[in-house]
């Protein structure tokens, strides 16, 4: 039988052969994940204090068949049907975006602008795995968050996920096309919170993505029309209808669409302190306004 540390390297050798810029993290989290399917609880930090463990054949087998899968491209969080979030354990399938770190970027701005307000009434519009969603119930403990997206895939992943985290009384999944399934809810002008972290790659820049982006996730939660602006025209715009006075929009964006977004909220007066936050990278990550 072979031991931790020699399938890790194996598997990892194999992977930074093939397409995976993470070759060590993914062995480690798709051996982790092979673990528990035999009912092991397994960790990063015991892979390395165990490391000179022997692993029982069908663990290696299960694991190597895992490895396969990800050497021909397969994102790993579709293999192990997991993804953190702002340190909440996600459930992920396929045919719904992998939520990304640089999205924390946008949820903390709105937290921060925020903080300290109590019966929040918040829009997450285009919430696909519902990870906006499901953070910010975590972390306004009264909000009551309306996650809207146009995939069922996408509500139907949002669904394991707010009922993961018990939010179902306060987490109200709806299926649209951007605001229109809102109307009737009577929310116009009372909403605290607009978030979203809508599709935003130019349609034409899609086939340059890397493989595991753009032959795995949903073309449905990338593309953002010709300059990839489609989405935030439409969020501030028809946002502005159901903000209170004094709430605030918070829009992921691409690493090159600060300036764009910016006057595009700043045009047409509904909004003020339109403010760009940048990731720890120095890229475009968010634009914030807060409606007049
Ligand atoms: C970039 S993903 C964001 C998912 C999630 N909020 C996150 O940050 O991980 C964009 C999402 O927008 C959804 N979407 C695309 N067009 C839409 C539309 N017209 N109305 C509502 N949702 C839409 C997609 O299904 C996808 O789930």
């Amino acid at each position: 039988m072979a031991t931790i540390r020699n399938m890790l390297k194996k598997a990892s050798d194999c992977l930074a052969k093939g397409k995976s810029p993470t070759p060590v993290l993914d062995s480690e989290l798709l051996l982790i994940h092979a673990f528990e399917a035999y009912q092991i609880r397994m960790n990063r930090i015991k892979l390395i204090t165990e490391s000179h463990q022997e692993v029982e054949t069908n663990v290696e087998k299960a694991f190597m068949a895992l490895i396969n899968e990800r050497s021909m491209g397969k994102p790993v969080q579709y293999i192990t049907g997991k993804q953190d979030f702002m340190g909440l354990e996600l459930s992920i399938s396929e045919g719904v975006l992998i939520p990304r770190g640089d999205t924390e970027v946008a949820v903390d701005r709105a937290v921060s602008l925020k903080n300290g307000s109590e019966g929040l009434k918040i829009i997450d519009m285009c919430t696909g795995s519902g990870a906006i969603a499901v953070a910010l119930a975590v972390r306004f403990p009264d909000a009551v968050i309306y996650a809207v997206d146009i995939s069922p895939a996408a509500l139907a992943c949002a669904r394991v996920n707010v009922e993961k985290y018990g939010l179902q009384d306060r987490v109200r999944l709806i299926e649209g096309d951007l605001f229109a399934s809102l109307k009737g809810l009577n929310l116009e002008n009372n909403i605290d919170i607009l978030i979203s972290n809508p599709p935003y790659i130019p349609t034409e820049d899609i086939g340059c993505l890397e493989d595991n982006v753009k032959n795995f996730e949903p073309l449905l939660a990338l593309d953002g029309g010709a300059d990839g602006l489609d989405f935030y025209s439409r969020l501030i715009l028809d946002g502005a209808v159901w903000l209170k006075q004094g709430g605030c929009l918070v829009m992921e964006i691409g690493h090159d669409q600060g300036q764009n977004v910016m006057n595009m909220a700043e045009a047409g007066g509904l909004y003020t302190n339109v403010y760009l936050e940048k990731d720890l990278a120095g890229l475009d990550r968010c634009v914030s306004a807060i409606r007049r």
